[in-house]
């Protein structure tokens, strides 16, 4: 690489245009039983990079998780054991609290640098982290803030995780009452996702993460909107094999985004994966995070849906698709806290936009849909539409 040395006048001032390119690549393997002693996913992983070396690794583990798969931490010593030329795990894995209320706890990820250091976890060691998308998001923010990076290996236990956020280059703490509002573009150092896990996830959380695949299908596949319309029944039930089809398809809609959208560090203004999430954000923290993150997902899509038919720019008849296959696949498309307003009466939802535009900066950039399965960008909304829309799906969920 060269600098590039510009003259400015005065003969005394010059600017270095400096520029250099960073290359990121980590593997997503798709395994069941990751740490049963002869699955040799989880060894190969360690030794991607350096192969003969012993690596160091410390393992967080979800507690909600721990507590469904008693066994795990034992599997994990054994497996460590007995690839122990490849991997010296550092203590016991360690159970930390998962759910989203963890990241609304900044003294959580002071307390996890801290044990990073007491346990001498330097950059060329791995954090491995078995969670849910709110754990995992903790973790890789601890990760990726201390010794400014350490490798994270994102193990995803929950349905969003594994097809949405674990397979994705962000981590992030809700702070000051936003979501994610202090995080990092950190690409793991590799994804595993153990389809094994699912199994014991709430059946709530299970259908949730399946509003990520509506989302994706929506603005990128139409062909994959179908098939969700057609196995709606199937997913509704989680049966096992559309649940693997249902996570993989997404997973991969979303990595190729990341890799061929122009921007995996979101330093534009769009946000092309966000499709429903304006409003789904907001309300999130209007109902002090009592919706889980895909149900308000569901709602959004529902809402942006009908706007987006509503001004014309999709099919009259393509909302009612949209929302008999969100209710096919179990969810309630409608919460009292969408309502409410300040002092003024402003309804708190419309600040969602807002937000949603500061987040990135620049000019309000929203996704809507030109087809199902064509995305396109906007770069207003107007009100009246909003609320329109809002009236027909509230009346639909709950008569009135
Ligand atoms: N970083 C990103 O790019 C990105 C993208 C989308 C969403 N997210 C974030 O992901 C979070 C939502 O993630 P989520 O839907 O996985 O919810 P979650 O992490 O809150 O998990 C749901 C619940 O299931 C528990 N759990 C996890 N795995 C389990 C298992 N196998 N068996 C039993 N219980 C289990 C968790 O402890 C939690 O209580 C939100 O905070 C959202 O903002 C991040
Ligand atoms: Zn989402």
């Amino acid at each position: 690489m060269e600098l590039v040395r510009k003259t400015v006048s005065p003969d005394s001032e010059a600017v270095y245009e400096q520029a250099f390119a960073v290359r990121y690549d980590f593997p997503v393997y798709f395994t069941e039983h990751l740490f049963a002693r002869d699955n040799p996913v989880f060894r190969q992983v360690m030794q991607r990079k350096e192969a003969g070396k012993r690596h160091r690794l410390v393992v967080f583990v979800d507690s909600n998780v721990s507590s469904s798969w008693p066994t795990l931490s034992h599997d994990i010593v054994t497996y460590a054991e007995a690839h122990g030329d490849a991997m010296e795990l550092v203590g016991k894995p360690e159970i930390v609290p998962g759910g989203e209320h963890v990241k609304n706890d900044p003294a959580l990820v002071t307390s996890l640098q801290k044990r990073l250091v007491e346990l001498n976890i330097d950059r060329h060691s791995y954090v491995v982290g078995i969670g849910g998308g709110a754990f995992l998001d903790l973790v890789g923010f601890v990760a990726a803030t201390t010794h400014r990076g350490i490798r994270h290996i994102r193990v995803p236990t929950t349905v969003l995780a594994q097809n949405d956020s674990g397979v994705g280059v962000k981590n992030g703490v809700n702070a000051f009452g936003m979501k994610n509002l202090l995080g990092s573009f950190a690409p793991p150092f590799a994804v595993l996702n153990d389809a094994a896990f699912i199994r014991t996830l709430h059946a709530r959380d299970k259908i949730a993460g399946i509003a990520e695949a509506v989302k994706v299908s929506l603005i990128r596949d139409g062909k994959f909107f179908n098939w969700l319309e057609a196995n709606a029944g199937a997913l509704h039930e989680c049966e096992q094999e559309a649940m693997s089809h249902m996570i993989r398809r997404c997973a991969e809609l979303h990595m190729h985004q990341i890799a061929h959208g122009g921007d995996p560090f979101e330093s534009g203004s769009a946000r092309p994966l966000d499709y429903g999430h304006w409003s789904a954000h907001k309300l999130e923290a209007l109902t002090a995070h009592e919706i889980r993150h895909g149900e308000a997902v569901a709602i959004g899509l529902a809402l942006d849906t009908r706007y987006s038919v509503q001004i014309g720019m999709l099919p009259a008849g393509s909302e009612e698709r949209v929302y008999k296959l969100l209710k096919k696949l179990g969810f309630y498309l409608w919460h009292p806290a969408m309502e409410t307003r300040d002092e003024q009466g402003r309804l708190l939802l419309l600040r969602g936009i807002e937000e949603f535009r500061e987040h990135l900066g620049g000019e309000l950039t929203i996704t809507l849909l030109r087809d199902l399965g064509r995305g396109e960008e906007v770069h207003q909304m107007d009100t009246n539409e909003i609320l329109h829309a809002m009236t027909w799906l509230r009346r639909k969920e709950t008569g009135q």
